[in-house]
């Protein structure tokens, strides 16, 4: 039984979250200060399940995001800029230090806010946003140019150099990690930056403007504005004191902010959708394989960008797969995220809620067959079941299309050229996974998958010093990755004659 009985009052136990939220109307946090929306505007942020109101945020809009510029640019042509790499990085190792400080207090609004398990929440913000941090305050000090021997009479060299004001757009779905992804690297090539929540999710970001301050950091480095897409985002987008924009969330919305970027011409990076392919040959160690399935396509309920939303089996393996598989999903726990009994939380909003059932729908129109699953869960909180379909094909809508939710598709192949090219028959190109013990076959099938990332008898992992990103429809740039200032620096060539 998933939905719970009780409302969001009752299921706060951490005393740092009571007295969060005990001041119920968030605010803006522009040049270290707490202010309302220019227009005293605000918004509802529900828990996504139980339904109730958590909190109300600051409706922030273009005058808003007009203001975190100025303060942005000024902290930027300011000391800021020109700070050594070390006391830069000595700001994210407190921000890292505090968020740890604070782990169980930020775990449990993030699983409130998002809907996400509490243990989820907790590797999340370990793994993800301290490990993050720690990784750009480390590897801050490779941002580097170059010397070319290229002549005795010149010594020509190369900087790289801060961009200037950056601004982060960021989804719902891993919220805290999200943030940080995008302030991390901002701040450790000393740029500046403003960060736009999602209106679902606004609650850590504010909570971890908080911690921010408490690190001392200077007025106006960091500015968090709250608000919609159309409306916060929109502004940012089309702002032409911003230098750069990095956008995680979907392919729609990133394109339009690659049209709004030709204004000023500003730098933009795109981490968006998937529908990522997990390979799985009949030779495959099936004890590893199929359970890591399980957690490509349900982890966080699903609403993850890499998540493995097609598998293709091996048609010898098939349907003993498909039967293991099935098993397994229904005897997921979908319940209270709080609880540590429950595997897997509600979707993180009432659109999430909907887009998902309705796909749910498509697919059965289409011809597919849920082994497991196929409905949303009774009563309150927006619940959906792990879904399997089988009998898809790969031209159906549900193999084509994000879902974002706790719904994979099951299609069989039969060799390995066949699963390339129905790997690779997607518009979009984020990740893919290939199981199998051969490892030639292994390393050719990792090679002519058209993925940004792709694991080899593994899903998910993780390593910030590679870059992560996408082909095709699924991203402009990368983040993370030894290169990665690349993305949050200029670089000048500078030429001397000797
Ligand atoms: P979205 O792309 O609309 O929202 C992501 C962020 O962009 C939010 O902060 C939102 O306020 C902002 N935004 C929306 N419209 C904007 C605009 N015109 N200009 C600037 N910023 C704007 O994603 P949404 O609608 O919440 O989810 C729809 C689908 O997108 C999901 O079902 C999923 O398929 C995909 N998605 C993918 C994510 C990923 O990690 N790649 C994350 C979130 C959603
Ligand atoms: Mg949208």
């Amino acid at each position: 039984m998933a939905t719970v009985g009780y409302s969001t009052a009752q299921r706060i136990t951490q005393p740092g979250v009571k007295a969060f939220l005990a001041s119920p109307v968030k605010k803006l946090l522009i040049n270290n200060r707490w202010v309302d929306a220019r227009s005293g505007r605000t918004f509802e942020i529900v828990d996504p399940t139980t339904e109730d109101v958590l909190a109300r945020a600051a409706e922030g809009d273009a005058a808003d995001v007009d203001a975190a510029v100025d303060a942005a640019r000024t902290a930027f042509e300011g000391p800021w800029g020109r700070l050594p790499v070390a006391e830069r990085a000595r700001y994210l190792l407190r921000f890292a230090a505090a968020i740890e400080a604070n782990l169980d207090e930020l775990a449990e609004l993030e699983s409130l806010n998002n809907g996400q398990t509490l243990a989820t929440a907790k590797a999340m913000i370990t793994e993800g946003a301290v490990g993050a941090l720690h990784f750009y305050a480390g590897s801050a000090v490779s941002i580097h140019g170059e010397t070319p021997a290229t002549d005795e009479s010149f010594f020509n060299y190369s900087l790289r150099e801060p961009i200037g004001v950056c601004a982060g757009i960021i989804p719902w779905n891993v919220p805290i990690p999200m943030a940080v992804w995008k302030i991390a690297p901002a701040l450790a090539a000393g740029n500046t930056v403003i960060i736009k929540p999602a209106e679902q999710t606004p609650l850590t970001a504010v909570r971890l403007g908080e911690l921010l301050l408490e690190t001392g950091i200077p007025d106006g480095v960091v500015n968090i504005v709250t608000g919609f897409g159309p409306g916060a985002g929109s502004a940012i987008a089309e702002h032409p004191g911003i230098d750069k924009v990095a956008f995680t969330g979907s392919t729609e919305v990133g394109r339009s902010i690659l049209r709004a970027s030709t204004g000023n011409l500003k730098r933009v990076t795109l981490e968006l959708g998937g529908k990522s392919p997990n390979v799985v040959f009949a030779d495959a160690n099936m004890a590893a394989a199929v359970p890591t399935a399980l957690a490509g396509f349900s982890l966080n309920s699903g609403q993850i960008c890499a998540a493995g939303t097609r598998i293709l089996v091996q048609r010898d393996a098939h349907d003993e797969f498909v039967e293991t598989l099935t098993r397994y999903a229904g005897g997921l726990t979908l319940g209270d995220p709080l609880d540590p009994a429950s595997d897997m939380g509600p979707l993180s909003s009432k659109e999430q809620f909907e887009r998902v059932t309705g796909y749910l729908d498509v697919g059965k129109a289409e011809g597919a067959r849920a082994t497991t699953g196929g409905s949303p869960a009774d009563g309150r909180g927006y619940f959906v079941e792990p879904t399997v379909f089988v009998d898809v094909d790969n031209d159906m809508r549900i193999a084509r299309e994000e879902i974002f939710g706790p719904v994979v598709s099951v299609i069989p192949f039969t060799d390995e050229n066949d699963a390339v090219l129905q790997g690779n028959d997607t518009s979009y190109g984020l990740a893919a996974a290939v199981w199998t013990n051969d490892l030639g076959r292994a390393h050719r099938v990792a090679r002519r998958l058209k993925a940004g990332s792709v694991w080899v008898n593994n899903y998910y992992t993780n390593d910030l010093s590679l870059p992560f990103g996408g082909y095709k429809q699924s991203g402009v740039g990368r983040e993370h990755g030894s290169n990665w200032y690349e993305h949050y620096t200029e670089v000048k060539s500078v030429y001397v004659k000797l």
